[in-house]
């Protein structure tokens, strides 16, 4: 094989090699450090924020899906739990669950988030004002009821989401910040979406919902961590639950259970995330948001969401044609 002999053509090449060796070098390591975090390394304890010595876990939209689940293994790892949630009935029965199952204190609050009534804050802030709170989990969330355009949505969806997912999560971190805040300790998860990282199209609100909480996550993040207060956006991809609609588990597509173990295990990890304060704590999960963030381009992922949800938009509307079609039937 001839070699370069001349000396300014041999000076670029080398350059050029050094640059595609850092950049491979670097997408390297950052793999790495993913599968460390996701595969190796082990979280900050929950004892920190005050597992096993009385403090409780406020969760919201605590009485199905990711939600009931993290109310359960918060109390199963010590953590009195306060569930609040829109309907009184299923607290009732998922708090007797949960006293059974962990032998820990259960209280329930009612109120329904699409509302925003700051009575029922101002009611809620009472309570938690009593009791000693090491974790708030933001987890209540609604969706669009299917992929629909942003023209045709209808003005209660794209409220109710905002209501929900936007200025819930706000609201009820403002009610355990001044505790926290004194106590220079505590931990705020905020449930995000893949849906937030890449913006989804026919699905617009949620997507640009999700979004707020990553960027808000990164900058209370970090205003709060001089305080001794972890924010964490936990980035998600599907999980088993009413809100996705799915019912089988996958490799990528996990039940709440291991969904959430994997959040609780690795807590102050990023996992396959690049955004501070943010972790895609479940293995697969961890994966594709690796994937997404250093292979092509945005455009590419977003172009891929088009595709994806107006499949999805195609085979929803032809399943209401075939219902209203049966419901003409029968009538
Ligand atoms: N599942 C996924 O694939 C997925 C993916 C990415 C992110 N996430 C996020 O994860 C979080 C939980 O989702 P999920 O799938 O577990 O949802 P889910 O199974 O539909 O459960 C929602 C929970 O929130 C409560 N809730 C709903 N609307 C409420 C309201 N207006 N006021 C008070 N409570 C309300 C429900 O209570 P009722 O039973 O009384 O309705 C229920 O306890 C959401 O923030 C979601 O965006 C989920």
């Amino acid at each position: 094989m001839d070699s370069i002999s001349d000396p300014k053509l041999f000076a670029v090449a080398a350059a050029f090699s050094l640059v595609g060796l850092a950049f491979v070098s670097t997408k390297l390591a950052s793999f790495v450090k993913a599968l460390l975090d996701l595969y190796v390394f082990s979280g900050i304890p929950l004892k920190k924020f005050g597992a096993g010595n009385g403090a409780w876990a406020v969760i919201t939209g605590a009485t199905d899906g990711i939600g009931k689940e993290f109310a359960r293994q918060l109390a199963n790892k010590k953590f009195n739990v306060l569930l609040v949630s829109r309907t009184l009935s299923k607290l009732e029965t998922v708090a007797a669950e949960i006293t059974t199952e962990s032998g820990m204190e259960v209280k329930v609050f009612t109120m329904d988030f699409a509302k925003g009534d700051p009575q029922d804050f101002a009611r809620l802030g009472d309570l938690i004002q009593t009791l000693n709170v090491g974790v708030l989990v933001n987890n209540v969330g609604t969706n669009h009821d299917f992929p629909t355009p942003f023209a045709e949505e209808a003005d209660q969806v794209i409220d109710n989401i905002i209501q929900v997912n936007v200025k819930g999560a706000m609201s009820m971190t403002k009610l355990v910040l001044p505790q926290m805040l004194e106590k220079k300790n505590g931990l705020i998860l905020n449930l995000g979406s893949f849906a937030g990282l890449v913006a989804t199209p026919y699905l617009s609100v949620y997507s640009a919902g999700k979004a707020f909480l990553s960027t808000w996550s990164q900058a209370i993040g970090t205003e709060l961590r001089p305080q001794g207060i972890l924010v964490e956006h936990v980035n998600t991809y599907f999980v088993v639950s009413a809100m996705s609609k799915i019912r089988k588990p996958t490799a990528l597509i996990p039940l709440a259970k291991p969904y959430v173990a994997s959040v609780l295990a690795k807590i102050g990890l990023p996992c396959g995330a690049d955004v501070p304060f943010t972790s895609t704590p479940y293995p697969t999960h961890g994966l594709v948001n690796w994937v997404i963030n250093n292979v092509f381009s945005k455009t590419f992922w977003v172009n891929k969401n088009d595709s994806i949800q107006r499949s999805i938009r195609k085979r929803a509307l032809r399943k209401r044609e075939r219902e209203a079609a049966a419901a003409h039937k029968t009538n």
